[in-house]
């Protein structure tokens, strides 16, 4: 090996292609794709080899810095404090840390990760489970954040049995396509809402009834659970909606506000809840290995499979983002990022 060859293997296996940036703006403003330093790894993390990483709406918050009160939970008030975005992952276990005892280098995981937008990313080991061997990386991908927060929406927060009537408002997207396939998991007969162009999604996805929310009210007045994905329905209107004693589950829905950006319903909601008879509130994801072990029996299972739209390459992040903000996206949308040499931008 010469000098060089030696110096450039050193190199390359400090840094790494990331999709970088230094400032809160519109993806298409502040993201690009650069040469970063690799990440370290502490404790109880591993250091994956990123082969795939999954596009959602926390992305596109956290690189615009809104609403503002997102900053505070550790982002950066001013400007962010990590460069490297992205936070799904499909990959391989490249280096384990010290108390690490789940994971052996080579093994394929999937869960939550730091700045997975990278050929490499950082990531706890309670966040990562063993990739389901029925599913791609790419597919792999779009599962973490989205499904484990249908999971806890469908499971602890809406409490579904079998039999109920579930409504899943929002049921095209990456949160809602897992939520009507884990409510019917569960037994329920689920209803899911949706723009018209999406309803065959909804439909394959294993929905009873459809509804296109430009045309068609919510029909029934007795569900028994309303998942509340997308849309901004004022939360009076969900109620007339919801059977006497049942549970409303908040989950998103976005609106332009740079203060609370539409979180003003949910907080509605939970300071009624107490005062009548049905259940309304909401939830922030905890992402959990557990969790991410439940969802890979579904799949195995063939009840649950990623709804993925398209697999771009990791230098057309920003224009993921942008998709999914135009309200484009049948499902999910996953970067491809370091699989045998895919997305070499040369
Ligand atoms: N609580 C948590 O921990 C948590 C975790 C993850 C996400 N979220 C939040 O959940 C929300 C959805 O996330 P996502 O990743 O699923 O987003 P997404 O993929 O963009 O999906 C949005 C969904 O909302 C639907 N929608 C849009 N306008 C609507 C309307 N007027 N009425 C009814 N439905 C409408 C869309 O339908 P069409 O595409 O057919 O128009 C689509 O099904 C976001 O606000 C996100 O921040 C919360």
């Amino acid at each position: 090996m010469t000098t060089h060859q030696a110096e450039s293997t050193a190199a390359s296996a400090a840094t790494m292609r990331a999709v970088v940036r230094d400032r809160y703006g519109a993806p298409a403003d502040v993201l690009r794709v650069g040469q970063v330093a690799a990440p370290e790894i502490g404790s109880g993390e591993l250091l994956v080899e990123v082969r795939a990483a999954g596009v959602d709406r926390g992305v596109w918050h956290v690189v615009t810095g809104l609403p503002y009160p997102i900053r505070l939970a550790g982002f950066g008030v001013r400007t962010p404090t990590d460069p490297v975005v992205g936070g799904d992952l499909a990959g391989v276990v490249r280096a384990v840390g010290s108390g690490v005892t789940r994971f052996r280098i080579g093994d394929e995981v999937y869960g939550t990760g730091h700045g997975t937008y990278a050929e490499l990313a950082r990531a706890a080991e309670d966040k990562l489970s063993a990739k389901p061997t029925t599913l791609t990386f790419e597919q792999a991908a779009a599962v973490p954040v989205s499904a484990t927060t249908a999971l806890q929406a469908v499971r602890d927060h809406g409490k579904v049995q079998p039999g109920q009537q579930v409504l899943v408002i929002g049921a095209s997207g990456g949160v809602g396509s897992y939520a009507v396939q884990i409510a019917k998991s569960y037994g329920a007969v689920v209803t899911g809402v949706a723009s018209g162009a999406k309803l065959d999604l909804v439909r394959s996805l294993g929905a009873d009834h459809v509804i296109d929310y430009a045309t068609g009210d919510h029909a029934r007045c007795d569900y028994d659970v309303i998942l509340d994905v997308g849309g901004n329905t004022p939360v009076a209107r969900l109620r007339k909606t919801l059977s006497r004693t049942g549970t409303l589950v908040i989950i998103g829905g976005e609106t332009a506000g740079r203060i609370l950006g539409g979180v003003q319903r949910q907080l509605g909601a939970s300071l009624l809840s107490p005062f009548v008879r049905q259940r309304l509130g909401t939830f922030v994801c905890k992402e959990n290995a557990t969790d991410l072990a439940v969802l890979t029996g579904l799949i195995d299972a063939g009840r649950v499979t990623p709804a993925v739209d398209r697999v771009l390459p990791l230098s057309s992040a920003n224009e993921a983002l942008q998709l999914l903000l135009e309200g484009s996206v049948r499902g999910k949308l996953v970067l491809t990022v370091s699989s045998a040499g895919a997305d070499r931008d040369s």
